[in-house]
């Protein structure tokens, strides 16, 4: 059985869940759960970044240690996942004791293996970022490009790991492996970056302790991001008690991440792997982001937030993760904003979807009392379906999440064409018709239940709820054909997307 490993960033425990948040894991569990269909070993990752310099300020300005703020904010964290009805097999958080001995383990390893040395750091570093920014991208005024507040000077002594040494090995991984960064765009920026010449970075900060101990120099413990990273890996050796996953899972095949963290994903982290003798993973696709309506950055300040909990309590969590793929094309940036999520709604999940469904069920028992005529379905829809599945795949593979829906979508649309097509309301008005009737409900039938095992990993409940009504709730992808003839008897069921204001 192939497996497939999917991750999203650790989230930091210094901010509360937002949508971007939302975003990326709603993102990923959908490649989960696509996979899952498909009847692989699936193994999907998320968690909390708990280490650093902005989780021990918060917690000092609140004036409680480290872990309780950790505790305190991981808990939201847990708490999104089933909101989102994310199917996470594991949530890591970095303050895990387990974790923390592997940290040490791979990096001891980095060590010995000669990647390291002592050295002092001086640079203009972000708090924010935990990060230290070079010249040629800060700001006027010495501001960070991301947060855009002023950076310090700081100068500490610090261990420091050989980046620059590995300047010929990442050129040759992106020689070889084009798809290593997805998409194009961002394996074009990460290149550039590699190509304009690697510096060492500082893997270690002496004057922090809320972090893992460096095992050869308990005074100083690893630069967050060297912790953090090696989350994706440690993850699968303690995930589940007595059974350690790594030969299983690793190396992953996907790690989702937002392109405000791609240098970390797409050059340190590659090159800490390689120091580590470790395999890398096989793809890292970076997503754009979220924007107000507005078109600017979300932000409070500004009044351009969308809210994940406002859309999930108005118009359930399937609604938000629909329109999260369908309105925003998947790997760019794009605006976002309530209104658009009302229309997405209204126009396409209740008056596409949804009445797909009722009118479907409703004719079956109007016509044949729920049960759904045996005869072959119409070979017309059958051709047209014939290659959705293998074209749905193709597209997921290469994370091409909004084509892969349109792809679904336009099926939908196929059938309510069809049904205004076949008027079934005027077959039943003659007897001598009664096979083609017959035929049209079979094919409405057994073509619903195929869109809607396709459309789970974007809608889970409101797909399961459709499957129960159907009376057939298998998932697997290998039974998503029209000829399966699952569908036998219907239930009664309530709208699926109903209508408020
Ligand atoms: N802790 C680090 C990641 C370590 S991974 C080894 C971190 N955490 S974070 O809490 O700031 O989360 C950043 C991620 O959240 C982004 O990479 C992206 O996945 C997601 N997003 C945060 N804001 C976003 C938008 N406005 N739009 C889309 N996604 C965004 O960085």
């Amino acid at each position: 059985m192939p497996s497939f490993y999917v991750t999203t960033p650790i989230y930091y425990v210094n901010a509360a869940p937002h949508m971007g948040h939302a975003y990326t894991t709603i993102v990923t569990d959908v490649m989960a759960r696509h996979h899952r269909q498909r009847g692989e070993d699936v193994f999907f990752l998320t968690g909390t970044d708990e280490h650093g310099e902005p989780v021990a300020d918060a917690a000092k300005a609140q004036g409680v240690e480290p872990k309780e703020l950790a505790d305190r904010n991981a808990e939201r964290f847990q708490a999104l996942m089933p909101r989102l009805e994310a199917s996470n097999d594991f949530f890591i958080r970095t303050s895990d004791d387990a974790h923390k001995r592997r940290v040490q383990e791979v990096l001891a390893r980095v060590h010995e293996n000669g990647h390291t040395y002592k050295g002092l750091y001086e640079g203009w570093y972000c708090p924010r970022c935990a990060d230290f920014k070079v010249e040629n991208e800060i700001l006027e005024g010495n501001r960070c490009p991301i947060h855009e507040i002023e950076l310090v000077r700081e100068q500490e002594e610090n261990w420091f790991f050989r980046l620059s040494s590995f300047q010929d090995d990442l050129e040759r991984l992106y020689a070889d492996r084009p798809d290593f960064v997805m998409p194009r765009e961002r394996y074009n920026e990460a290149l550039a970056f590699i190509r304009s010449g690697l510096q060492d970075i500082p893997m270690s900060r002496g004057r922090l302790t809320w972090g893992v101990e460096v095992p050869w120099d308990p005074d100083h413990v690893f630069y967050v991001w060297f912790d953090a990273l090696l989350n994706y890996y440690t993850a699968l050796s303690y995930a589940r008690d007595g059974d350690d996953l790594t030969e299983r899972f690793w190396p992953a095949n996907f790690h989702i991440i937002g392109k405000d963290i791609l240098r970390f994903h797409t050059v340190f982290w590659p090159a800490m792997l390689m120091a580590a003798d470790l395999p890398l993973p096989e793809h890292v696709f970076v997503h754009g982001f979220l924007l107000g309506a507005d078109g600017r950055k979300m932000s409070k300040s500004l009044g351009n937030v969308l809210d994940p909990f406002e859309v999930i309590d108005r118009w359930g969590v399937d609604a938000l993760r629909f329109y999260l793929l369908r309105d925003v094309t998947f790997g760019a940036d794009g605006a976002t904003s309530i209104d658009a999520v009302q229309t997405r709604y209204e126009g396409e999940l209740a008056n596409e979807l949804g009445n797909l469904a009722s009118r479907t069920i409703a004719m079956i028992g109007r016509y044949r009392d729920g049960v759904v005529p045996a005869v072959d379905p119409d070979p017309a829809v059958v051709a047209e379906f014939e290659e959705l599945v293998p074209a749905v795949s193709a597209l997921i593979d290469r994370a091409d999440l909004t084509p892969a829906l349109e792809e679904i979508w336009r099926r939908v649309r196929r059938l309510n064409r069809y049904v205004e097509e076949q008027a079934p309301w005027q077959l039943a008005k003659d007897e001598a018709r009664a096979a083609d009737l017959d035929c049209v409900l079979r094919t409405l039938a057994e073509a619903l239940r195929v869109v809607t095992v396709l459309l789970w990993p974007w809608l889970p409940s409101s797909a399961e709820r459709l499957l129960a009504a159907l009376g057939a709730e298998e998932l697997s992808l290998a039974e998503a054909r029209l000829d399966a003839g699952r569908v036998r008897e219907v239930a009664k069921l309530e709208p699926l997307f109903p209508k408020h204001s």
